[in-house]
């Protein structure tokens, strides 16, 4: 143990630090609370300084610690147990309060608490540096996670040996044994931190409890933007210090990005894990990957965030082994430098290549195969997978959380008296989709953009329909989708908000839970999809029946008819599928009146 005196000691006078250092010294016996004489060198020195002085003892008596706080705060470095142990701390805190009196204050009562103190007490200081008096704090009865509070009164100082602090000590060790065990989980307390307040704070709420945390408590402080290397300002930064030990928080959450200098001081002020709220996402989105080429994207938006925060990974990245912001469906990046980092991304960036090949090779395969593709799109949560698995009649995973599906998922969908259409649901969108996410999903999201009709499925049951709609506009804006055709749906029907369907007039109603409006909705896509659709009668002569083949590459629906002089055959195209098959016959024959007759579908 050194004798260092910690804390705010920036401008005391080097004797002053030396009386300061003396402190290590003091020799308690092991029954003895403090001392008289001890009180009052502090006094006289809290007066000096004018800053509050804490001097932490362990249960023997021994210094442990001097530090020096702000005139009117400490702040108490944690000798903080495992949060599982059913014991004390084994220190108690004895601090002063300069030209205050000695009752404990909220912050004291929150220390005692958080970091199970056999006991915190405070010494009054007078302007003229004289003792006022001392109290203190003990753990009494436990609560489930709540302790009862025993505050003892204010004592003069000569009263103070005679005081039976100790045995309270002792009492408040036999309490704590009595304590039902807190259970041992993985479960992370979230306390999420913001600079406005409003709708997105609630958002972030369902994505912290999304990926799995338990919302221990939200701050917010109003102001125009983050403080650029503190986030909150010093004095909310104590108090969220303070809030994180008294709602046991684990970790925080940040609503607006963090800059690694942000998330360094965040780290530093309360000790715990911090990440923002693209890290929390990418966190959902590592958990829900399943195929390969999801893995890998979100691997390296993972990669990406880290490089542009590694100054910020004091805590995420080497105390934690896992955990919330630190899970990644690649290998761990705990001890991941610069260098390596860049390595392992250039080698996902070259996997996703080939892995991209090969699915614009299956898009390709299904346009030839001239299925039109309908996709669903719509904000997180909005119920499209229910639809997905209501149409398809598949059952997709479904979940009452954001994100449930992350890959896209195809299924064709052919109804006994339908145009058959390809059926693909999308990653949910959501406002403020962190960029680098929006591109690792591109590949997801082009889906959306190459599809021949959107099904843009908003929740009729959620207050908020409108604006998350406008989300959805500007996302498929972002990605290039807003000239696909659409179809507008509300979902949730069963739950509807007549609000929300005077906002959607046209939409077609449904709910994809009961079943509501799905007959109704399958016409529409239908006649939809015939819009673009075409019917032709071609004749070949017999000397070039293998062109057959082509109409069967493009078109569906293929009938096939043989006359004295030709083959006749009728088929269903799209437009487009229609133009490739003109491109691939040209070589041989060309299209005219007499061998090719088209007409609208209707
Ligand atoms: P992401 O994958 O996050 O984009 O979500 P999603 O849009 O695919 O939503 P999902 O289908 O997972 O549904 C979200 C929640 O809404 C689930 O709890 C569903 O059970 C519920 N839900 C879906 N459709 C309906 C409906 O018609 N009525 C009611 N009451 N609930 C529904």
């Amino acid at each position: 143990m050194t004798n260092e005196v910690h804390g705010n000691t920036t401008g005391i006078r080097k004797s002053l630090l030396q009386e300061l250092s003396a402190l290590y010294s003091l020799e308690l016996d092991a029954d003895q609370f403090f001392s008289a004489e001890a009180a009052i060198y502090l006094a006289r020195l809290t007066a000096l300084i004018n800053r509050e002085i804490a001097v932490y003892l362990t249960r023997g008596g021994e210094v442990l610690d001097v530090i020096v706080g702000d005139s009117d705060h400490v702040t108490l470095p944690s000798y903080r147990l495992r949060r599982s142990e059913n014991r004390l701390s084994r220190v108690r805190v004895i601090h002063t309060h300069p030209r205050a009196t000695a009752k404990l204050s909220d912050v004291d009562i929150s220390a005692l608490v958080a970091l199970q103190l056999d006991s915190i007490a405070a010494i009054g200081v007078s302007e003229a540096g004289a003792p006022t008096g001392i109290s203190a704090g003990f753990l009494g009865e436990w609560q489930g996670a709540r302790p009862e509070i025993i505050e003892t009164d204010i004592l003069p100082l000569e009263r103070l040996y005679r005081a039976p602090w100790m045995q309270q000590i002792t009492h408040s060790e036999e309490l704590m044994a009595l304590r039902e065990p807190p259970q041992e989980t993985n479960i992370e307390r979230a306390l999420l931190i913001s600079i406005e307040g409003g709708f997105s704070i609630d958002e972030l709420r369902s994505l912290a409890e999304t990926a799995g945390a338990v919302v221990a408590d939200v701050m917010i402080q109003r102001k125009d933007k983050p403080d650029t290397a503190t986030f909150f300002g010093s004095g909310k930064l104590k108090e969220l210090a303070l809030k994180a030990q008294n709602v046991d928080a684990t970790m925080i959450i940040a609503d607006q990005e963090l800059s690694g200098v942000q998330t360094h001081t965040l780290e530093t002020a309360t000790g715990l894990k911090v990440i923002d709220r693209t890290a929390l996402i990418l966190d959902i989105f590592a958990q829900r990957a399943k195929t390969r080429e999801g893995k890998v994207q979100v691997s390296m938006a993972q990669l990406k965030y880290q490089m542009s925060h590694l100054i910020g990974y004091g805590l995420s990245l080497s105390r934690l082994a896992g955990g919330i912001g630190t899970r990644g469906p690649g290998e761990t990046k705990l001890e991941m430098d610069r260098r390596l980092i860049h390595k392992r991304y250039d080698q996902l960036s070259a996997q996703l290549k080939e892995l991209e090949k090969q699915r614009a090779l299956q898009r390709k395969k299904r346009q030839q195969n001239a299925v039109p593709t309908v996709a669903l799109v719509g904000y997180t949560n909005a119920g499209k997978s229910s639809l997905f698995n209501r149409l398809a009649a598949e059952n997709v995973y479904v979940q009452d959380q954001l994100f449930a599906t992350l890959d896209s998922v195809a299924r064709r969908i052919e109804r006994k008296d339908g145009q058959p259409f390809l059926l693909v649901d999308t990653v949910g969108f959501i406002s403020n989709l962190p960029t680098d996410l929006v591109e690792a999903f591109h590949a997801t999201l082009e889906e959306a953009v190459s599809a021949d009709l959107l099904l843009i499925v908003t929740d009729a049951s959620d207050r908020e329909a409108v604006r998350k709609r406008m989300t959805v506009a500007q996302v498929l804006e972002k990605i290039g989708g807003d000239h696909v055709k659409r179809l507008e749906v509300l979902n949730k029907s069963d739950v509807l908000l007549p609000e929300v369907q005077a906002a959607f007039p046209d939409a077609s109603l449904i709910s994809a839970l009961t079943g509501a409006g799905i007959e109704a909705l399958l016409s529409r896509i239908g006649e939809a999809l015939s819009g673009d659709r075409v019917h032709a009668e071609l004749r070949f002569p017999y000397a070039q029946t293998g062109l057959v083949r082509y109409v069967r590459q493009f078109g569906s629906g293929v009938f096939e008819r043989y006359e004295d002089d030709c083959l006749i055959v009728n088929a269903d195209f799209s437009k487009d599928a229609l133009g490739q098959l003109q491109g691939a016959l040209s070589p041989f024959m060309t299209f005219d009146e007499t061998n090719c007759k088209i007409t609208e579908v209707s």
